[in-house]
């Protein structure tokens, strides 16, 4: 008899996962969920992309309330599930946004029957468009990466994550690995929202054993926090006095900390609106106000964000210079973010750009390229970047489900210079030569194509349904452009389908392409000019004409 009770036991506990929860309804905007205590390890919730937010308060065995998240739950049509672990919670106090009376009465929302409780959820990908060689989460939504710190081996990479569905809402960090930056490991989220905001984009320093973390705390106003980690960046403390710096600007954010040997100073330089602002500390809790940058100086066709502030590989240049790289959304050259940079100096106080104000100078000249910020403590004197490959134009709407977005390939910084301007150049990182494979014939969608350029010549990818991407190379105008008007689905919104032009500072020789599923990056060999577009073709694009010019295809290895 104990024995047979004992299998029960097991029995129920299994089909515990999966199992429906019923619903509370308790006005016609307000229900409430039973969802524990200890029955499963998550509760999967059912988004519906086109609806209005519910606002979710998580309570705990003592009715207080743990979390808040903002999900789209489905109404009359399930667009995939979305994991919340429960550890502990209790009950969901559930409260819907928007009109929902000409939806039917809330307790026929479709979200009730579809709402399970589970001790798995399943990231097997299901996505045509999702990256091969590319980071991407392994589901939700993604934008900026942050906190980018190499140590022990290790590149670390943690990013705006939203766990609970596939569009930007209740920021955290998400958090990933390589060591080789080119494959990726999912880690456990290492950040997440409390009571003084969600947490925006930030920065890591090394010191000494300690990871130490800056964040902005996006609640009602923003203001900047820390967190430690003593465990090599996988789980952090945040820190007891947070805020350690505020402000009474409204966009005041994305703080990036580095240690200035020249004063032996900690530095932390912040976007507020449409210039930087630069701090310093001894103890890197206690920030004094040092200098601001930025009025008068480039681009200002929107609100500046996501600064990096370092000395760069002078390369060929000789001598040393700064370079400050100033992402800005909107305003980019061709609609919606981008990122520009000044060159320039700084003393440990200030940054003098080395430019007349009226010059801008733009990384990368495509439309999928933005809030690129560099590893902290690389290796070799590098200067590693990682961009996060979209466009606040469209990022929402991009046709993906399980996931959006995904970064860059690695690249490295460097500086040229053309005419009498400094630029800083940009090259894939030397890590995807290691991934190059075997010479194939036909182009596929993961592969790298390498272009010899005569003085014109012209690159076309197409597939079977006559969907192409033209690449132009203009010798004499010394340009390069990408037309993907007629690349695939450029219906999700109509600031996607564009040709994108970047000035080549002077003769370029060789190109290198990068396709991975839905995106397109071209590099001068020498870093002279790179551009960043995302496609997303019915089918793969499997023929490839070059007039003018000769072309390698190669595999890349995964
Ligand atoms: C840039 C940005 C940052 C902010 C973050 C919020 O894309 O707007 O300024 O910290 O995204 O997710």
């Amino acid at each position: 008899m104990k024995r047979l009770f004992l299998t029960l036991m097991a029995m129920t506990t299994l089909t515990l996962a999966g199992a429906q929860v019923t619903p509370m309804v308790l006005g016609d905007k307000h229900v409430m969920l039973r969802v524990g205590a200890d029955k499963a390890k998550y509760v999967l919730l059912p988004v519906q992309e086109t609806e209005d937010i519910a606002a979710i308060a998580v309570l705990d065995g003592r009715n207080e309330m743990a979390q808040r998240l903002n999900v789209k739950l489905a109404i009359d049509r399930v667009d995939y599930w979305v994991p919340y672990e429960l550890k502990g919670a209790r009950l969901l106090d559930i409260e819907f946004h928007g009109d929902r009376r000409q939806k039917g009465a809330v307790g026929e929302f479709v979200c009730w029957k579809e709402i399970k409780l589970s001790d798995t959820f399943d990231t097997t990908n299901r996505e045509r468009f999702r990256p091969a060689y590319h980071h991407t989460p392994l589901y939700g939504w993604m934008n900026d990466p942050n906190g980018m710190f190499y140590k022990d081996g290790v590149w670390h990479l943690y990013y705006q994550w939203n766990p609970y569905g596939s569009q930007w809402e209740n920021m955290t960090w998400g958090h990933s690995t390589s060591t080789d930056l080119v494959h990726w490991q999912a880690q456990p989220m290492a950040l997440e929202a409390d009571w003084l905001g969600s947490v925006f984009s930030g920065s890591c320093v090394t010191n000494g054993n300690e990871v130490v973390a800056y964040y902005t705390s996006a609640g009602m106003n923003q203001t900047q926090a820390m967190a430690v980690s003593r465990d090599g960046g996988m789980t952090f403390t945040k820190y007891a006095g947070n805020p350690v710096l505020t402000s009474d600007k409204p966009d005041f954010r994305d703080p990036n900390v580095f240690w200035y040997e020249g004063t032996k100073r900690w530095i932390m330089i912040l976007a507020v609106g449409q210039e930087m602002q630069i701090y310093s500390s001894k103890d890197m809790k206690d920030w004094q106000y040092e200098s601001a940058f930025g009025q008068g100086y480039g681009n200002h066709g929107g609100v500046w964000e996501c600064p990096d502030l370092f000395e760069a590989p002078s390369g060929a240049v000789g001598g040393a210079k700064w370079v400050l790289l100033c992402n800005i959304n909107p305003g980019g050259p061709f609609g919606g973010s981008a990122t520009q940079y000044f060159v320039g100096q700084f003393d440990g106080h200030k940054f003098n750009c080395e430019s007349m104000p009226k010059v801008t100078k733009w990384l990368d000249y495509g439309k999928d390229h933005y809030a690129t910020v560099s590893f902290y403590n690389a290796p070799d004197n590098r200067r590693v970047v990682l961009a996060w490959m979209s466009n606040w134009q469209y990022a929402n709407q991009v046709p993906t489900k399980q996931f959006r977005s995904a970064n860059s390939i690695p690249r490295d910084l460097g500086l040229f210079t053309h005419g009498e301007e400094t630029y800083v150049s940009v090259v894939p990182s030397k890590e995807m030569l290691d991934v190059r494979g075997a010479k194939t014939k036909k182009p596929t969608e993961v592969c790298e194509i390498v272009v010899d350029l005569k003085n014109q010549t012209e690159i076309v990818l197409s597939n079977t349904k006559g969907e192409q991407v033209v690449m132009t190379y203009d010798g004499a105008k010394q340009t390069f452009s990408m037309d993907r008007t007629k690349s695939g689905d450029v219906s999700f919104s109509e600031a996607f389908p564009c040709v994108t032009v970047a000035p080549t500072h002077g003769t370029i020789r060789q190109l290198r392409l990068f396709i991975d599923h839905c995106s397109i990056e071209a590099f001068d060999a020498e870093g002279k000019m790179a551009m960043t577009n995302l496609v997303f073709p019915s089918e793969p694009y499997s023929s490839l004409k070059v007039k003018g010019g000769k072309a390698v295809i190669y595999e890349i290895k995964n």
